[in-house]
């Protein structure tokens, strides 16, 4: 069964000679645990793209559908409590609190939910993404790579059944890249999380089970330009 559906989705800013296809009529949908990866040249409508499908913004015209439930038809607090808890967004830069430290990040979303964490799931996020040692470090303390590495737990640790990456290996070097990119492809696997992931990385992408190619507001299966 699909996880995420998009039916003729459409977005449009501004009007007359003005106007900007976002998205320019998209069909697609993607599979329960899998991992597609969307490239496409800046301004192409991917981050318009993943915003729809996490309930951050609302469609000019079609349809948003997440494990079976449409958008459209959630109410303000509904699509809220979707936000919260059936989606985690990671961005590219980070998006740490920097007043608290690596755990009390991680624990964050669950905390505003009022729901106590599962330890023995914590620590075994913590080691998997090798943030044992930096739970009480401050993320001014961490390297990039460490920093989304922490954003990744905190996202795992909040149990979304939906992870959108947009492009979360932007603000790092090659090597931390892979390592961030292939620690984020083996957690959601592992935890059974379907994983929506922006790139401008060919080489990350053919991490991904299926690559999609956004251009000019269009989603195609195949590259259609170079
Ligand atoms: N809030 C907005 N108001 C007006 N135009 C926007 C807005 N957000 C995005 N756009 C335009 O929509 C197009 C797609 O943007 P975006 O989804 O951010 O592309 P990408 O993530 O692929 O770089 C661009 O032309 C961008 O300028
Ligand atoms: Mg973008």
């Amino acid at each position: 069964m699909d996880m995420v559906t998009v039916r003729k989705l459409k977005k449009y800013y501004g009007s007359g000679e003005n106007q900007v296809r976002a998205l320019d009529d998209i069909d697609s949908s993607v599979a329960r645990g899998e991992f597609v990866a969307i490239v496409g040249a800046s301004g192409s409508g991917k981050t318009t793209l993943l915003n729809m499908i996490g309930g951050l913004d609302v469609p000019t015209e079609g349809e948003v559908i997440v494990d079976g439930v449409s958008l459209a038809g959630l109410r303000e607090e509904q699509l809220a409590v979707f936000r919260r808890k059936k989606v985690g967004f990671i961005f590219q830069n980070y998006n740490l609190v920097p007043t608290l430290t690596v755990k009390e990040n991680i624990l964050f979303p669950l905390e505003l939910d009022g729901s106590a964490p599962n330890e023995d799931y914590l620590k075994e996020v913590v080691g998997l993404l090798g943030l044992g040692e930096r739970l009480c470090a401050y993320p001014a303390a961490l390297s990039g790579g460490q920093q989304q590495r922490v954003a990744i737990a905190r996202t795992l640790v909040s149990g979304p059944s939906v992870i959108l990456a947009d492009e979360p290996t932007g603000n790092l070097d090659s090597r931390n890249g892979q390592n961030v990119a292939g620690l984020l492809k083996m957690t959601a696997e592992l935890y059974h999380r379907t994983l929506v992931m922006i790139t401008h990385n060919q080489e990350l992408s053919q991490l991904a089970d299926r690559v999609l190619y956004m251009e000019d507001g269009k989603l195609r299966e195949q590259r259609i330009s170079l």
